[in-house]
C-alpha cells in the first residue's frame, strides 16, 4: 500500500478526527443564517414580538407536537385566560387542562401547571436565565430549554430538534445513526460549534428561530429547496446531490419498551379492582389492575373528584422476553359503590386463588 503524502488532510482524516468539524465550515455558516432569517423566515408569528420567557415558553410548549396554525389560536386564547406565569400557577390544573383542551398530549398541560409552579416557588417567579437551569423545569428538554434562552437571554445555547436534525446532518453530510446516544451527542457538539460567536443578543434569537425555519420551509424531509438555501454552497449533502440520505436513524437498535399505567383503585376495606384482561394482548386471560397507554387515558376513566386525589407509586420494569414493560402505577381512594367499567373487587384473602400477572401480583403484595 502506497503512503500518502504528508501535508492537506483527507476526506477520510478529517471524517476521523473527533469532535471535529469540516474546515472552514463554522466561518460563515452563523452569518449566513442569521441573514436569510432576516428577510425570508418566518417574522410575524405572535409569539416573536417578545422576549417575556413566559410567552416563549409557553409558545415553545405548544409548538412541540402542535403545527403553527393550530397553535396561534390557543396561544391567544390561553394568554387571555393565564396572562402570567403567577395566574397559571395559582390556577386549578382542571381550568388549564380545559384551555388545552384540543391540542392533545395532555402531559404537557401537565407539566406547563408544575413548571409553573415551580417558576413561583423556586424562582420566585422568574424564569431562570440559563439553558441549563431551564431543563431542570418539568417539560423543559434540553432543545426547548435552548430555545427559550436564545429568544429571551441571547444565550449561545444549542437547539436541536427534529427539524434541526435534519438541516445539520445534512450541511455536515453527518451519516452516522442517530439511533445510537454516543453519535447524537456528537451531532450536539457539532450544534454547538456552529453557534454564532458575535452580537449574541441579536444574532442568537435570529440565528434559532432561522435553523428552524430551514428546517420547516426549505430543508424539507422530501425534495429540500437547495437552490433557495443560503447554505448551499456549504452544505456537503447538497454538493453530493443526495439531501435525503440525511439524518441516518435505525428504526430500533434497542429492544423495545412500552408504559403502562396500572390503576391502583383501593376500596375501604383493602380491595382492590381488578379486571380480565382480553385476549389477545398482554396478560391475556389473566385478572390484573386497569390497564391504561397512558397517564391521560387513566384519568379520563375516572370521575373528577377521583382524579382530583390520586397518587403516583413509584414506577417499576417488568422485562419480559421482547420489550420491557415500564409499570406506573397510579393509586386511587374510591368511593363505595364505584365501579371501573368491567371487573370486581377483590380482597387480599383472595388473590392468590387469581391468576395475576407476576409483577401485579408483587406490586400489591408489597403494599397491602
Ligand atoms: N417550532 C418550535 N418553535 C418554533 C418557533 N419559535 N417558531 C416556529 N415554529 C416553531
Ligand atoms: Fe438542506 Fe439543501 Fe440547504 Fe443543504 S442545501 S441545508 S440539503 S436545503
Amino acid at each position: 500500500m502506497r503512503e500518502r503524502p504528508p501535508g492537506r488532510p483527507q476526506a477520510a482524516d478529517r471524517k476521523a478526527q473527533p469532535g471535529g468539524l469540516p474546515e472552514g465550515l463554522p466561518a460563515g455558516f452563523a452569518g449566513r443564517v442569521v441573514r436569510w432569517q432576516r428577510t425570508h423566515g418566518r417574522n410575524n408569528l405572535p409569539w416573536q414580538d417578545t422576549r417575556d420567557p413566559y410567552r416563549v415558553w409557553l409558545s415553545e410548549i405548544m409548538l412541540q407536537q402542535t403545527q403553527v396554525a393550530a397553535v396561534i389560536d390557543y396561544y391567544g386564547r390561553f394568554l387571555r385566560r393565564f396572562p402570567d406565569v403567577q395566574a397559571l400557577a395559582a390556577a386549578p390544573l382542571d381550568d388549564v387542562l380545559a384551555a388545552w383542551s384540543g391540542l392533545g398530549y395532555y402531559s404537557r398541560a401537565r407539566n406547563l401547571h408544575r413548571c409553573a409552579q415551580e417558576v413561583v416557588a423556586r424562582h420566585g417567579g422568574a424564569f431562570p436565565r440559563t439553558a441549563e437551569a431551564l431543563a431542570t423545569l418539568p417539560g423543559i428538554g434540553p432543545s426547548t430549554a435552548a430555545a427559550i434562552s436564545s429568544f429571551c437571554f441571547g444565550e449561545r445555547a444549542a437547539i436541536l430538534d427534529g427539524n434541526v436534525k435534519r438541516v445539520l446532518t445534512r450541511v455536515l453530510a453527518f451519516g452516522d445513526d442517530l439511533a445510537v446516544a454516543a453519535h447524537e451527542r456528537r451531532l450536539w457538539d457539532h450544534a454547538r460549534e456552529l453557534l454564532p460567536r458575535r452580537d449574541l443578543q441579536e444574532a442568537m434569537p435570529r440565528y434559532t428561530q432561522g435553523l428552524m425555519d430551514l428546517g420547516a420551509t426549505v430543508c424539507l424531509p422530501r425534495n429540500p429547496s437547495c437552490l433557495l438555501c443560503p447554505v448551499q454552497a456549504e452544505c456537503a449533502a447538497a454538493k453530493r446531490g443526495r439531501p435525503e440520505d440525511f439524518p441516518v436513524k435505525t428504526r430500533k437498535l434497542r429492544r423495545s419498551a412500552e408504559s403502562l399505567w396500572l390503576l391502583h383503585a383501593q376500596a375501604g376495606d383493602g380491595a382492590v379492582w381488578l379486571q380480565k384482561r382480553p385476549t389477545p394482548g398482554v396478560w391475556a386471560g389473566l385478572y390484573c389492575l386497569p390497564v391504561y397507554g397512558s397517564r391521560d387515558a387513566l384519568e379520563e376513566a375516572l370521575p373528577a373528584p377521583v382524579r382530583r386525589r390520586l397518587r403516583e407509586v413509584e414506577p417499576f420494569v417488568h422485562v419480559l422476553t421482547h420489550k420491557d414493560l415500564h409499570l406506573h402505577p397510579v393509586q386511587a381512594v374510591v368511593p363505595p359503590g364505584w365501579a371501573a367499567g368491567e371487573g370486581a373487587w377483590f380482597g387480599p384473602r383472595e388473590w392468590p386463588q387469581l391468576g395475576l400477572p407476576a409483577p401485579v401480583r408483587r406490586f400489591l403484595e408489597g403494599v397491602a
